[in-house]
């Protein structure tokens, strides 16, 4: 949610922030900017639209010459997408430049001060009085201006900022937004991700709630809120550039779900040794398990469809009730949570508003959290308890697949290292199941290798205006996911119905040609299933049903069209039957024109409530 780059060095800055801009874009892309700094002062540079453009229109960096600069792209909060609103944006009088990610909570009051004092407003946006606060305290000294600011600023920021009095450097402040510091050879950089830093560094340092840093070519320092300073340490990032670039394929979002075997087999392998689940960090004890009353899993969107179908498979096996929230929800509805509740939630970013404050409120009313996230030292995995990281590598598409797919993984290894101390799983079963989940990349590799079949249904089917999805159990936890991919993509309408909550009003929309997708994986419900698919193709309905290869013959008497999954224990089969409707959904986007990896109005990460 808005992406922002910074550099300081002897290089022009102007073509690194672009480059660095066109890999942030995934976080917003309503419009862009860049701001550089030469012993002339700043210059700025911002528009309405797409990195492409903004490059465009300063010739690829090349007419905008300096060597500190500082670049956006914005997802639109406060003011519509305009060249106005789009960040940098410049204090009256135009001596101090910020980009901001974020939302100021308290525009509205330090606003009003601020015009008493004579200020000028040019933009609709909550950042103009940041940057305006940060210039009514300067008094010579950027650094202690910023802290001053930073104290009355209420809200969510990662703000970088520049001074045309101090040109060799950047100062850059973080509450609840992240922001990360790139450590060069006679040059630093600033980015909201790691993935704009790739190319250049991978010796990073993140910022914590409260910091802030000044970057000169020379040095990288960093101050707690009250300017002291403190030792950080850098980390070094492990994967290398190819994992954030499209490598030949035409779309992040199809190389993301074609990455899928490997995303899954680095995740779950390292954590099954000698036949058993042992995952690191967690030293849960039985006596603490058996003390629980509940298990919450938390998340936004599609990581709360993955605690839907975690649901279905930790309430069968451990018998401890299991509840699933929205984190938006979560966080407001007074939860019954205590110390013995044990929250999960579920992030691949580990920066999302909404899940960060439901952790925030598990953990103030006592349960411990056990976080699933992705992305290395991000709010989530830091504040938690325990953090347990899916390993899928940078995800660049804002639909998400293979996060997803490795957070369904990590939720099945949990099933299993909580069901062993329990004791509540014989011997051969949880052989069995361990077995099921080393072979899920391979099975995956089968689903993907027969890919042109799903192409060709998509063909059939791109220009329908409504399509509903049916399932029961895991199924109807598998509809959820299946339908968002293909709604956020896509654009078109479709709902998730569990296959029996159908006839209790929604049938009265099946009608002549609706397709109808059924889920019916879940062979133990198959012939339930097959009722409710028998009840829409009755009233007109066109069926496309998923299920496995033993079943398949059984369900193509009742469907049109059948796609079939390889046989898997029932833990397992969602991590399978999920990935033809990710390319279901691509391939139909793909044939609609619609923008894949960017689809409209939506942002990555979702940084504000
Ligand atoms: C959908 C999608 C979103 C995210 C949601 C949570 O394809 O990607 O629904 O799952 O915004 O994001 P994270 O996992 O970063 O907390």
């Amino acid at each position: 949610m808005c992406g922002i780059v910074g550099y300081v060095g002897s290089r022009q800055a102007a073509p690194i922030m672009l480059d660095g801009l066109k890999r942030l874009e995934y976080r917003g892309y309503d419009s862009a900017g860049i701001v550089v700094c030469s012993g002339e002062g700043l210059t700025l540079c911002k528009t309405k639209g797409y990195v492409d453009h903004l490059s465009d229109m300063v010739c690829n960096g090349d007419a905008l010459r300096g060597t500190v600069g500082l670049g956006h792209t914005r997802w639109a909060t406060h003011g519509r997408p305009s060249d106005e609103n789009a960040h940098p944006h410049l204090s009256d009088g135009g001596k101090i430049a910020v980009v901001h990610n974020g939302i100021i909570e308290n525009y509205a009051q330090l606003r009003e001060m601020l015009v008493a004092k004579g200020v000028t407003f040019r933009s609709e946006t909550d950042t103009e009085v940041a940057v305006n606060l940060i210039s009514y305290f300067y008094k010579g000294d950027l650094l202690k201006a910023v802290a001053e600011a930073a104290l009355r600023l209420e809200g969510s920021y990662a703000l970088g900022i520049l001074c045309e009095d101090c040109p060799d450097m950047i100062v850059a402040v973080r509450k609840e937004s992240p922001l990360i510091l790139g450590i060069g050879r006679g040059e630093n950089f600033l980015a909201s991700d790691v993935t704009a830093l790739i190319p250049h560094t991978r010796d990073v340092i993140y910022m914590e709630d409260g910091e802030i840093a000044t970057l000169t070519k020379d040095e990288v320092r960093v101050y707690s809120r009250d300017l002291v300073e403190i030792k950080k340490e850098t980390a070094r990032v492990e994967w290398d550039i190819s994992a954030a670039e499209k490598g030949g394929y035409e779309h992040f979002m199809f190389k993301e779900i074609m990455e899928q075997p490997e995303a899954i087999r680095k995740t779950v392998s390292p954590r099954l040794r000698g036949g058993r689940v042992q995952i690191e960090g967690l030293d849960f004890t039985p006596e603490y398990l058996k003390s629980l009353k509940k298990i919450y899993l938390v998340g936004c969107g599609s990581a709360y469809h993955v605690g839907v179908v975690a649901k279905y498979n930790m309430e069968k096996m451990l018998r401890i009730p299991v509840e699933t929230a929205l984190a938006s929800e979560f966080r407001y509805s007074s939860p019954l949570v205590d110390e013995r509740t044990l929250v999960i939630c579920i992030s691949q970013s580990g920066e999302t508003a909404d899940t960060i404050a439901a952790m925030r409120e598990a953990k103030r009313l006592g349960a411990k959290v056990l976080s699933i996230v992705n992305v290395m030292g991000s709010t989530i995995a830091n504040e938690s308890d325990y953090c347990v990281y899916t390993w899928a590598g940078p995800e660049i598409a804002v639909a998400t697949t293979k996060a997803y797919s490795t957070q369904l993984a990590v939720t099945y290894l949990l099933t299993l290292y909580f069901a062993e101390l329990l004791g509540v799983i014989p011997d051969d079963e949880y052989k069995k199941l361990v077995e099921a989940l080393s072979e899920l990349p391979e099975k995956v590799d089968e689903i993907l290798k027969n890919k042109e079949h799903i192409q060709y249904l998509a063909s059939l089917y791109f220009n329908k205006d409504n399509i509903f999805f049916i399932g029961r159990n895991i199924d109807y936890a598998l509809t959820l996911e299946a339908s968002l991919k293909l709604k956020e993509i896509s654009y078109i309408h479709s709902d998730a119905y569990a296959a029996g909550e159908l006839k209790h009003g929604t049938i009265s929309l099946i009608e002549d040609g609706t397709l109808v997708i059924a889920m019916a994986s879940y062979v133990r419900l198959l012939e339930k299933t097959i009722s409710n698919i028998v009840e829409v193709r009755s009233r007109g309905a066109e069926i496309l049903t998923l299920t496995t290869k033993s079943a398949e013959a059984q369900v193509s008497r009742v469907s049109d069209h059948v796609i079939a999954i390889p046989d898997a224990e029932e833990m397992v089969l969602p991590s399978l039957a999920v990935v033809p409707m990710q390319l279901f959904a691509y391939y139909v986007a793909l044939s609609r024109g619609c923008s894949i990896d960017k689809p409209r109005n939506l942002a990555k990460s979702v940084t504000v409530e």
